[in-house]
This record gives C-alpha cells, sequence and structure tokens, in this order.
C-alpha cells in the first residue's frame, strides 16, 4: 500500500470513530428513559394471623416476603421466603390476581400439594433457592471444586439456618425497598434430636435485598446494573463455623454455594431446550474495575415472551467494606440437570416444593454451582469474609452500556488524529498540485 493509502484509510477509520461517538451521545442511555413506571407494594407473612401467640408481621424469626410490582397491563411478584432453604419465587400474573398461602400445609416439611398458589393462577413462573453451603479443603491450592478431592468437600443445608429479619434498617415505598436478613444460628440434627449452635463468635450470613423501579446503575461494588424488573441480592457470609467438632474444620477452606434453579414449564413442552450459563465480555471496565465478564444463567424463552435470568461479575469481596483491593474470583460449573429422579432432594427444602409441589420434578429444574477463591490467597481462612452480589429478575439479563463519557474519549481518540490526517492529506494534495509537472515525473 502507498503511503496516500494508508494515510486515505486512517482517515477513514478515524471518521468512523467520530461517527461512532456522536451517534454514542445520541444514544447515550445514561439517563434512560423510564417508559413504565412499576409500583411496589410489600406484605410480610401474608396470610398468617397469629402464630406462637403474636400477630405474624411481629414476627422478625419467620419472613415470607411478598413484594408486588404493578405495571400497567400484568404484576410482577417477588416472594422472598427465609422459611427453609432462603428462595425467591417470581411469578407473573395478571393485575386481579391474588396470593394465597396455606400456613400449616406450608410450615409442614414435605406436602407434595402446593401451599402456595395464586388466583387467577400465574402465567409464568421462575425460581431459585441456595440450599448449601459447600466447605472444601483444598490442600493443594486448586481452588476450583471439581479439582478438589471430593471427599474433603461437605455440603451443609441451609434449611438449618435461623434467619432473624432486621426492621430498623429496612425501608421500602413504592419504587424503593431493601430488606436485610441474617443468620447467626444453625441447627445441627444429632440422632432423632435437634440442637442449636450459634455460628461462631462473630459468625454471620447476610442477605440483603435491594429493587428500584427504574433503571442504572447500583451504588455498591460491583456496580451492577439493576432494572425495574429485577432485584439484587447482597451476601455476606463472615466467619461462619458450620464444624460440629474442632477437628472437623478443614485447614484450608474454601467456600461454595449450591443453589436450584426452575423454570415453571414442564420438560416435555420444552423440546429438550434447558437452562444455560452465558458468559458476555466487555471492552471496558468502567463500571466494575478489573473485571470484563459478566455471567448470567439464563432460561428458555416461553410464549415468544417470558425468560428470567440469574446474573453476577465474577469478583466477590473480602472484606465487609468493600474494595476493589481485597476481591477474589468467583468460579462457576456447568449446570446439572437436579430432580428428586435424578437423586437429588433439596428442592424440597424451600418453598419451591411449596408452590410447585411434587410437579416440581416434571419441570426445568438444574442446580448451579458457584465458589469463591483465587490461588494463593490464603484461603477462607485468611479473612473469614465473603461479599458477594447477584442480581435476578424477568426478562433479558441487562447489558452493561458504555457511557457517553466512554464515548466521547473514544471519539476524542479516534476523531482528532483523523482531522490531522485528512488535513496532512489536503496539504499534500494542494501542495502536489502547485508544483510543476516535471518535477512529479522526476520525482518517479
Ligand atoms: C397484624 O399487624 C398488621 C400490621 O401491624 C396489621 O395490619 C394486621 O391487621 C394485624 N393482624 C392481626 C391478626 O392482628
Ligand atoms: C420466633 O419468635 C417467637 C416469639 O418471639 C418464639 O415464640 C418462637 O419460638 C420463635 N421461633 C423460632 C423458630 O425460633
Ligand atoms: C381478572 O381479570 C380477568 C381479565 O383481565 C378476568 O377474566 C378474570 O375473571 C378476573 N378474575 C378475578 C378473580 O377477578
Ligand atoms: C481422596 O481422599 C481420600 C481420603 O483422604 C483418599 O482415600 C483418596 O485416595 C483421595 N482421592 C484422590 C483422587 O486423591
Ligand atoms: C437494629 O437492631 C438490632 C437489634 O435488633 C441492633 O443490634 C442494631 O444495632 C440495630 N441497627 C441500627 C442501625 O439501628
Ligand atoms: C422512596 O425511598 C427512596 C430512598 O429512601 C427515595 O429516594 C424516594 O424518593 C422514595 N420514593 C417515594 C415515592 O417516596
Ligand atoms: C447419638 O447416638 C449414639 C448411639 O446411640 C450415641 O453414642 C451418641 O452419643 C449420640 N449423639 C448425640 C450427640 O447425642
Ligand atoms: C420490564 O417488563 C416490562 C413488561 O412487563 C417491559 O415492558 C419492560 O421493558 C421491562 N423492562 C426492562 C428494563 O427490561
Ligand atoms: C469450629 O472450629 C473452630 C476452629 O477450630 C473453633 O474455633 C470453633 O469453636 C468450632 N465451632 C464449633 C461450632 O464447634
Ligand atoms: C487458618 O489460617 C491460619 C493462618 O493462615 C493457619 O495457621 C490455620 O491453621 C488455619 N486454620 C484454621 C482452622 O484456623
Ligand atoms: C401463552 O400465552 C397464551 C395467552 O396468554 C396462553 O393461553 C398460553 O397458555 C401460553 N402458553 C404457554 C406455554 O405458557
Ligand atoms: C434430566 O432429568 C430428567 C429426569 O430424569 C430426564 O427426563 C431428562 O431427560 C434429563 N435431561 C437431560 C438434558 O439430561
Amino acid at each position: 500500500m502507498s503511503s496516500l493509502q494508508l494515510l486515505l484509510l486512517g482517515a477513514t477509520l478515524g471518521l468512523f470513530g467520530l461517527i461512532v461517538s456522536t451517534e454514542g451521545m445520541s444514544n447515550g442511555r445514561d439517563d434512560m428513559k423510564i417508559e413504565e413506571v412499576r409500583k411496589f407494594t410489600t406484605v410480610i407473612n401474608p396470610g398468617c394471623q397469629v402464630r406462637f401467640g403474636v400477630n405474624c408481621s411481629a414476627l422478625t424469626n419467620m419472613t415470607l416476603l411478598h413484594i408486588k410490582s404493578e405495571g400497567k397491563t400484568d404484576c410482577y411478584h417477588f416472594l422472598w421466603s427465609f422459611i427453609g432453604a432462603p428462595t425467591l419465587l417470581m411469578a407473573r400474573t395478571s393485575l386481579n390476581s391474588t396470593l394465597n398461602v396455606n400456613w400449616d400445609e406450608m410450615l409442614e416439611e414435605n406436602v407434595p400439594t402446593p401451599s402456595i398458589t395464586f388466583n387467577p393462577p400465574a402465567l409464568y413462573s421462575f425460581g431459585w433457592s441456595l440450599v448449601k453451603i459447600w466447605i472444601a479443603d483444598d490442600i493443594n491450592d486448586v481452588v476450583q471444586l471439581n479439582q478438589i478431592n471430593q471427599s474433603m468437600i461437605t455440603g451443609y443445608q441451609t434449611k438449618n439456618f435461623i434467619w432473624e429479619r432486621f426492621d430498623n434498617i429496612s425501608y421500602q415505598n413504592s419504587t424503593h425497598l431493601s430488606y436485610t436478613l441474617t443468620a447467626k444460628k444453625y441447627i445441627h440434627y444429632f440422632n432423632e434430636s435437634k440442637q442449636v449452635f450459634d455460628l461462631g463468635p462473630d459468625g454471620y450470613f447476610k442477605f440483603t435485598i435491594r429493587m428500584k423501579s427504574s433503571n442504572g446503575y447500583s451504588d455498591v461494588l460491583p456496580y451492577m446494573l439493576y432494572s425495574e424488573n429485577s432485584t439484587q441480592v447482597d451476601i455476606a457470609f463472615n466467619d461462619v463455623q458450620l464444624n460440629l467438632t474442632e477437628t472437623d474444620y478443614p485447614g484450608h477452606p474454601r467456600i461454595g454455594f449450591k443453589y436450584l434453579v426452575v423454570q415453571g414449564a414442564h420438560l416435555k413442552d420444552l423440546k429438550n431446550e434447558r437452562m444455560r450459563l452465558e458468559r458476555t465480555k466487555t471492552l471496558d471496565d468502567e463500571h466494575t474495575p478489573g473485571v470484563f465478564e459478566t455471567l448470567s444463567v439464563r432460561t428458555p424463552i416461553l410464549n415468544k415472551t417470558d425468560q428470567s435470568f440469574i446474573q453476577w461479575k465474577p469478583i466477590c469481596y473480602t472484606g465487609e467494606v468493600r474494595d476493589v483491593i481485597d476481591s477474589v474470583d468467583v468460579w462457576s460449573y456447568p449446570l446439572q440437570n437436579a430432580s428428586s429422579v435424578n437423586g437429588d432432594d433439596n428442592v424440597q427444602d424451600s418453598i419451591l416444593y411449596s408452590y410447585y409441589g411434587a410437579d416440581v420434578d416434571s419441570m426445568l429444574l438444574e442446580a448451579v454451582n458457584i465458589s469463591f477463591g483465587t490461588q494463593q490467597d490464603g484461603f477462607y481462612n485468611k479473612t473469614k469474609h465473603i461479599s458477594w452480589t447477584y442480581s435476578t429478575g424477568f426478562g433479558e439479563p441487562p447489558q452493561d452500556f458504555v457511557s457517553t463519557l466512554v464515548f466521547i474519549i473514544i471519539g476524542i481518540g479516534l476523531g482528532i488524529p483523523a482531522l490531522i490526517i485528512i488535513l496532512s492529506i489536503t496539504y499534500v494534495l494542494v501542495k502536489r498540485l502547485k508544483q510543476p509537472r516535471d518535477d512529479l515525473l522526476l520525482g518517479r
């Protein structure tokens, strides 16, 4: 290529940059329009009259939180349960649909008929439950759970945590809400009897649930996107000691979580479609410093419209106050086909079973495993803390967008050289045209 061609190519690329940048500015979604404002209403322990001699909504050690998010044409329900394994059941219903909970049946274990129902029934549903905590002894510092000797990994049932709701730090109105639940105790079963243990002197396991009826970025690291149709979940796992005897506590502990995820659709109607774990790469890390990847568990699309997701960044923080410096990796593993038919009966520990009943075994039900740590990070043992965030909701997982600022920077970076190149070309051409013709020939 001649130098003139190179110059022209450079100029074209530069101009393209300038165009992209102005396009970006006009499409810049920094101040996204809210087309439909959804309205939240919440009820604690809906339909429960009196338990333990107390008005149910005053009980802080039993929480079934019903969040209704009303739009113009339909209603999204987020039903959080801290009875049994921590669970979120999400459903889309018509506007006039009501939730009914048969409390006696729901509190009883393994009732195969649904005790949580909507009337008229839900048009779509999805749910997940955090059913197990994995504690692994990673003697060789290989980090990933599937590379650690399986006999070194113990699973603890999350249904045995005792959750306390903190109403003094919770808030809710029609557009914002936040609830915090903390477990400091765990039930251990010995033979036929059960005993309640503290999670250790500083041990706690905390869930913070946050929702906003608008779109944008969270102001907490890793600054994830939230949308009007999703909810963000912050988890803190601090100095939790689940060992029964001191000698059982591993010397090189790694922590992992097992989730069960279900979409309310029968396998036979799904034509072999499964959930999938999607990795999206981004070019810039302006929102989450150092992280160029987003992971999402996505469901098949039902009826051309209904789908859901769980989304996270592969990073977690090892301090109570989140800081980019104190972060380690989050690992994920291939999804597994889960159902009691396949020998996985954890779904019975959660309200997913109270809603779907025994029918859940013929639905799309998958196990998602996650674990935390980076090689040579000193194990969970070093700081004894993990703070992690994920978001979950209806529709497509939100995609990071490049902000106007970055577009301007790209525009300046590519546009100014382009201008210089164009000016140079013009200069050269004008100069050549002015030169005598034989000079030009001699030059060849
Ligand atoms: C329980 O308390 C809530 C809120 O304070 C109130 O709306 C409800 O009527 C009470 N229920 C009973 C059975 O007293
Ligand atoms: C919850 O609290 C009530 C009263 O505050 C108490 O009677 C009941 O035993 C507690 N339930 C559990 C499961 O701890
Ligand atoms: C709810 O509304 C739908 C129409 O939007 C109607 O067909 C149905 O009968 C209503 N159900 C109840 C329980 O009011
Ligand atoms: C896993 O650990 C068990 C018990 O310590 C041992 O018997 C077994 O050989 C180990 N397996 C591998 C693959 O190292
Ligand atoms: C909330 O209440 C708990 C006890 O119920 C207390 O330990 C905590 O300090 C309170 N938090 C705030 C911010 O008031
Ligand atoms: C709801 O609460 C949030 C946070 O406290 C506040 O910013 C917002 O203005 C409130 N919205 C309404 C409608 O009161
Ligand atoms: C459980 O039962 C066994 C045998 O009956 C007994 O040796 C053991 O002490 C019991 N454990 C507890 C914690 O009670
Ligand atoms: C939320 O859901 C409604 C449909 O109920 C849809 O119109 C809207 O675009 C969704 N918002 C986002 C950010 O996905
Ligand atoms: C678990 O092990 C640790 C470390 O050895 C010990 O300090 C703690 O007391 C143990 N916890 C229980 C509940 O036994
Ligand atoms: C935790 O880490 C310390 C220092 O890294 C180590 O000495 C200790 O053996 C580890 N295990 C326990 C259970 O504290
Ligand atoms: C799809 O939507 C239509 C109309 O809302 C409904 O009748 C039908 O049952 C839905 N099909 C599935 C598979 O959900
Ligand atoms: C999942 O398990 C169910 C029940 O055993 C089975 O019918 C289905 O074919 C399995 N799906 C896959 C993809 O293995």
